[in-house]
């Protein structure tokens, strides 16, 4: 079946309930994202697929959570080629709002606010974002609530169907905040996390990516081998002598790096004691993020032993 394109909120909403009656459904998935897509997003629609009888993606490029207005501006949008690389997954229904439908009476004055958890690592370097991305997810969680365009009488038939909302690995402090958010103020969707995708030569998969040129694109390699070689230490139970990990990025020319941290997967703090001179044990996220010429990128790596 062809995919549909629906671009405000009463739209998506009877037609998300039409799919799912007429498919018979009992489950339905969202897939948050702001366009630009690639083989990254692929991979969370079509788990999305797989998973769930009706699945809705949204592309809305969010200005509430971008610092200045020439970010907004240069972010890519590429709107056909987003919803065929959506079909070619499976997906049932986009949703590709304007500002004033999300946003109908300007900026909101209440916000979710992401707290201590958004304040670090990444929201010390874009402060606001992470309240601007938690709002909107928020607005895009309530928005996909399966059933919500149905009749009243259709809805007490049969219970409610399950509903899952997909989230990249890659932007691992935004997937900590999403399930603090949903867990904190109990919203009715569980959250499922979807493993970064990476290029052949290890580069995680990003809408950025397409900025760098040709030498930034080979310089930004370390990052993805700096992970990789504590993912291998850890494996092997080895120290993860994170130092000289980090002096390894530090030693490439064209890369300055912001952070690089083996943090708690939950809380994202550090953890001081497992990274340096005794053998890794345990779970840990591996964290970092730099600037590679003229583009930031962040990565992340699970580490468990
Ligand atoms: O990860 C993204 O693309 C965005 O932050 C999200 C979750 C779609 C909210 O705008």
């Amino acid at each position: 079946m062809a995919i549909k394109t629906v671009t405000t909120v009463a739209e998506l909403q009877a037609e998300s309930a039409r799919l799912l009656t007429s498919k018979g459904g009992t489950s339905q998935g969202l897939v948050p994202t702001m366009g630009a897509l690639h083989q990254g997003h692929a991979a969370l629609a079509r788990t999305a697929v797989k998973h769930n009888d009706v699945v809705v993606a949204t592309i809305f490029v969010n200005p509430l959570q971008f610092g200045d207005a020439t970010d907004l501006d240069r972010y890519p949008r590429t709107l056909d080629a987003d919803i065929a690389l959506l079909e070619e997954q499976g997906v049932d229904l986009v949703f590709a709002p304007t500002v004033d439908e999300v946003y109908p009476d300007g900026e909101p004055l209440v916000r979710v606010t992401s707290g201590v958890l958004g304040e670090k690592w990444e929201g010390a370097s874009r402060p606001g974002h992470f309240d601007g991305a938690l709002t909107v997810v928020a607005k895009l969680l309530h928005y996909g609530i399966p059933g919500a365009g149905l009749p009243a009488s259709g809805k007490s038939q049969g219970g409610l169907p399950a509903y899952r909302a997909y989230f990249g690995q890659k932007d691992a402090q935004q997937l900590a905040l999403v399930r603090r958010m949903v867990a904190d103020l109990n919203f009715p969707v569980k959250i499922e996390a979807v493993p970064t995708v990476r290029a052949a030569d290890g580069l995680a998969l990003s809408s950025r990516n397409r900025f760098l040129d040709e030498a930034e694109r080979e310089a930004a390699l370390v990052l993805s081998r700096a992970l990789r070689l504590l993912e291998e230490r850890a494996m092997s139970r080895q120290p993860l002598d994170l130092d000289s990990a980090r002096a390894m990025v530090e030693s490439q020319p064209l890369v300055a790096l912001d952070y690089f941290d083996v943090v708690d997967p939950g809380t994202l703090d550090p953890l001081a004691e497992n990274c340096r001179e005794t053998p890794f044990r345990g779970e840990a996220l591996a964290i970092i993020a730099a600037k590679v010429g003229p583009v930031r990128l962040i990565d992340n790596m699970p580490l468990a032993s």
